[in-house]
């Protein structure tokens, strides 16, 4: 969609992953301490910039108007007040809603109130409107969501739009016309659910990279897949594990989502989720969605191409024992023998030179992520630089 937003992946935090809904949990005040800690740990520097709202916000039915309501019990100064203050802290608001007649929990869906629903987000001060697909028939969808998206165009307000559309097509596996809702989402959700759990997240990759048509031809600056929010921290899985699902998340230009609880969570998830240098490649300013390049029992390669000549590779090691993984400029596609500067975006080092091939030993379940820049001798340089290098 070509409003001029989410240029990179989108990067923010949303409730759902580590909350599910029903729990005293969810109310304003979790959602402003999380803001303001998002302002002040580190995740605002590094990019994370939408802090959104998920099912359960609203109350059980709409006024005497047909306006949508907060949970009075939850958020009882209201969402404007909510949204101001986040907008108070340099950072974006994001709502839930749901394109059919209620939500996956049985709130008011927006069937039937789109366009009033739309100027709703719009006057509260909304940035991003994850619109999901419970109770409407799929083929239903491609008219109620370009609706939608018009009538937030229309309100005038800029609002990431994010669309679930796909991920309720794939599940009765009905055919996804991608070409098409690239023009009319930024973002738009594939698959099922993520769960904690390694399995499950790898499976949604094996999706991402096996589905036809090939999805990373749809992705690109204001339009990228979704493969769902992270899961980083929530406890099930080790922090190899979350690094893995981190590093392969920015390959594949996938929204940064953090799914945990960011007012507890340990030292150690918070330097997974700011690592700078693969976020980096998240948010590299092409927006092209990386592939897996190699694969062989269990032992993945992946590529993204950067701007400035340079490629992110992770070396992934899906297997349960400690494994040598080997890139070489063939499997890369990289045949004109260059030499590039290998930056490891876990390690923060510099490791050398890849001409034709680089191994690493990548431990079970991880990932050793890699920069290869091009050096510099590579490059043009006026004859008047020369002398200095
Ligand atoms: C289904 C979506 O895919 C989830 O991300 C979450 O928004 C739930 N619905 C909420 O009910």
């Amino acid at each position: 969609l070509s409003n001029g937003l989410a240029l990179t992946p989108p990067m923010g935090f949303n409730y759902w992953n580590f909350d599910g809904c029903e729990t005293n949990l969810i109310n304003e005040t979790m959602m402003m301490n999380t803001a303001y800690a998002m302002s002040t740990n580190g995740m605002a520097r590094v990019g994370y910039e939408y802090v959104n709202l998920d099912d359960c916000w609203m109350a059980k039915s709409r006024d005497e108007n047909g306006n949508l309501l907060p949970d009075p019990i939850r958020f009882p100064s209201g969402i404007k007040h909510l949204a101001d203050y986040i907008h108070s802290l340099g950072l974006k608001f994001g709502i839930y809603g749901d394109i059919g007649t209620t939500t996956c929990k049985g709130y008011p869906g927006s069937e039937n109130y789109l366009e009033q629903d739309a100027k709703t987000f719009a006057e509260w001060g909304v940035d991003f409107v994850k619109m999901d697909g419970c109770n409407m028939q799929v083929e239903d969808m491609k008219e109620a969501y370009t609706d939608l998206g018009k009538y937030l165009q229309a309100t005038g307000r800029p609002m990431v739009y994010s669309c679930s559309w796909p991920t309720y097509a794939y599940v009765e596996n009905i055919t996804m016309p991608f070409d098409y809702i690239e023009g009319i989402c930024n973002l738009w959700r594939e698959f099922q659910d993520i769960r904690d759990d390694f399995t499950e997240w790898t499976q949604i990759l094996d999706e991402m990279e096996d589905s036809l048509p090939k999805r990373s031809q749809f992705a690109g600056p204001s339009h990228f897949n979704d493969p769902d929010m992270l899961e980083i921290g929530n406890g099930l899985e080790s922090n190899i594990e979350y690094k893995s699902m981190i590093s392969l998340w920015s390959i594949i230009a996938a929204p940064l989502i953090a799914g945990n609880d960011i007012l507890t969570m340990s030292k150690e998830t918070l330097e997974i989720l700011i690592n700078e240098e693969v976020i980096q490649v998240n948010q590299d300013p092409l927006g092209l969605q990386g592939n897996r390049v190699y694969q062989n029992q269990g032992l993945e390669v992946y590529q993204r191409t950067l701007i400035n000549d340079s490629y992110a590779i992770a070396m992934f090691n899906r297997g349960d024992v400690q494994s040598d993984i080997t890139i070489t400029s063939d499997m890369l596609n990289l045949t004109n023998h260059q030499n590039f500067n290998i930056r490891d975006l876990w390690s923060h080092t510099d490791n050398g030179t890849f001409s034709d091939t680089f191994t690493a030993s990548v431990e079970p379940h991880g990932t050793i992520m890699i920069k290869l820049s091009p050096k510099i001798n590579n490059i043009y340089l006026p004859l008047k630089y020369r002398k200095h290098l």
